[in-house]
């Protein structure tokens, strides 16, 4: 707990995932006490080698709905790494390992996620991770003063290449 609530800061998450100072417990009331609830979840993205894993940032989904649940239910998907931690591909592997996660243990078809059209290294991730781009969310999120434009990515149950390693 004591990792997301430091990592909601504007030197991790600005400029993409900053919507502003928020206190411990508006940010941890997204979140249950051990990560999981029916419409959405998070998980602390660790590196995993000789000694102790490293914690490296975030990832999260929640339930989009596109008719009645669970049928219909979707996923979608965010990350935040620690900026030190980025460009050696592991924002790339933590979101296949999360969509693989959420098709192994839900019925959903579709894992999708959207990032703001100017955010380069998310949609390059989102490419390699094996996601299908969509198209425009037009004016969808507000942040940093202004509507921003999404591009809209999807990962549908048993598409993309296996991970290697
Ligand atoms: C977006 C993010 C998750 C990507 O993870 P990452 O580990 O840094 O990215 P990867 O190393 O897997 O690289 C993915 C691709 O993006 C490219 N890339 C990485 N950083 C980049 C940058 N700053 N500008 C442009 N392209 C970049 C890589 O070259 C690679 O593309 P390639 O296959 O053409 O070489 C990570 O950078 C991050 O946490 N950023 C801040 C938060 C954020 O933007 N989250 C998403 C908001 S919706």
């Amino acid at each position: 707990m004591a990792f997301l609530v430091l990592q909601y800061s504007p030197e991790v998450c600005a400029p993409w995932n900053w919507f502003g100072f928020r206190s411990e417990t508006e940010i941890l009331r997204q979140h249950d006490d051990d990560g999981f609830l029916p419409d959405r979840g998070h998980l602390i993205v660790e590196l995993v080698g000789e000694g102790e894993p490293v914690p490296i940032g975030t990832v999260s989904w929640h339930a989009v709905d596109y008719g009645p649940p669970p049928t219909s239910r979707g996923w979608n998907i965010g990350i935040t790494l620690v900026p030190e931690w980025r460009g050696h591909g592991h924002g790339t592997r933590a979101q296949r390992l999360l969509a693989d996660h959420l098709f192994a243990t839900t019925v959903a078809e579709r894992v999708e996620a959207s990032t703001d059209v100017e955010n380069t290294a998310e949609r390059r991730a989102l490419e390699r991770a094996g996601f299908s781009y969509e198209g425009v969310l037009r004016r969808a999120q507000f942040r940093a003063g202004g509507w921003r434009d999404m591009a809209l990515y999807s990962l549908v149950r048993g598409e993309g290449a296996p991970l290697e390693g």
